[in-house]
């Protein structure tokens, strides 16, 4: 009986710590999509090329402070100065640490030195993902991601990250054109295994002028990485939802 007492005490505490911590996540979240909808976050592009420009560019239009960072920081003068003070330049290093939110955009074999560099910084943030393993060549993180796909595999990358694939599977031009208004916003599929950080990506998807299709977990991802039928569909949701065969009201 008393071992008994005892083990009940044990199961209380941790359903207790359990619900605290689940409380505690919650309240976490929803301060973050409180900052997320007022423009109060801070967000970072570690990758300012081609599609970390364009949806940087698109987040400062829309009234966010972005630090813009790649390893020759000194060239982002150009794009910095034409967003005004809203875009900040740095170092990969102080991105991840300025960035509440942090988009990764480089290139696919950068993945292990990024994630291994920057996990300090990194630890518990949303990370939006628009890698993708396509053309980059015989590197071994390729392989894996051939054989488990991208996401799967960056998610195994980034421990402790809470990684939403966004932007992988559009053209940068055709976030920048739908962000500046000159073609019907595009749509563009989201995965993740942890859907309360999908939900806040999908809101930065929104403001990058774009409309977010929650497609699910990681695995199913798969369905908008290359070689598969959602990879720069580069089309409206609409059209995007009946290519990965998603409900229309998905
Ligand atoms: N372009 C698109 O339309 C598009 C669309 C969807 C997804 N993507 C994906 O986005 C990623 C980037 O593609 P992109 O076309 O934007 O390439 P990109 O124009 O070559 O840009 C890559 C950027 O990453 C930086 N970089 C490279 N290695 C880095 C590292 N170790 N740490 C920090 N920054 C690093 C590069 O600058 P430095 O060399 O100066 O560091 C460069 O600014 C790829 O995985 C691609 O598949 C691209």
């Amino acid at each position: 009986m008393k071992h008994l007492f005892k083990w009940l005490a044990g199961v209380s505490l941790l359903l207790t710590w359990l619900i605290t911590q689940n409380a505690v996540a919650a309240q976490n979240d929803h301060d973050i999509a409180a900052q997320v909808a007022s423009g109060k976050i801070q967000l970072a592009v570690i990758g300012a090329g081609s599609l970390g420009s364009s949806v940087g560019s698109a987040w400062v239009r829309a009234g966010y402070k972005v630090m813009f960072s790649t390893r020759h920081p000194d060239e982002l003068h150009a794009l910095t100065q034409k967003l005004g003070p809203n875009a900040l330049i740095g170092t990969p290093e102080q991105a991840a640490s300025f960035g509440q939110i942090v988009l990764l955009a480089v290139p696919y074999k950068a993945i292990p030195q990024v994630s291994h560099d920057y996990a300090t910084q990194l630890k518990g943030k949303i990370m939006l993902d628009a890698t993708n393993s396509w053309w980059s060549g015989r590197y071994a993180i390729v392989k894996e991601a051939l054989k488990d796909g991208d996401g799967v595999v960056n998610q195994r990358y980034f421990k402790g990250v809470r990684l939403v694939r966004a932007f992988s599977a559009v053209d940068a031009t055709v976030i920048a054109a739908s962000s500046e208004g000159k073609r019907p916003p595009a749509g563009v599929p989201l995965a993740s295994n942890d859907p309360q950080a999908m939900q806040i990506a999908a809101e930065l998807v929104k403001a990058a002028g774009c409309v977010p299709v929650i497609v699910g977990d990681l695995q199913a991802g798969r369905s908008f990485e290359h070689k598969h039928k959602g990879f720069r569909a580069n089309t409206t949701p609409e059209k995007l939802r009946k290519i990965l065969k998603l409900p229309a009201n998905h």
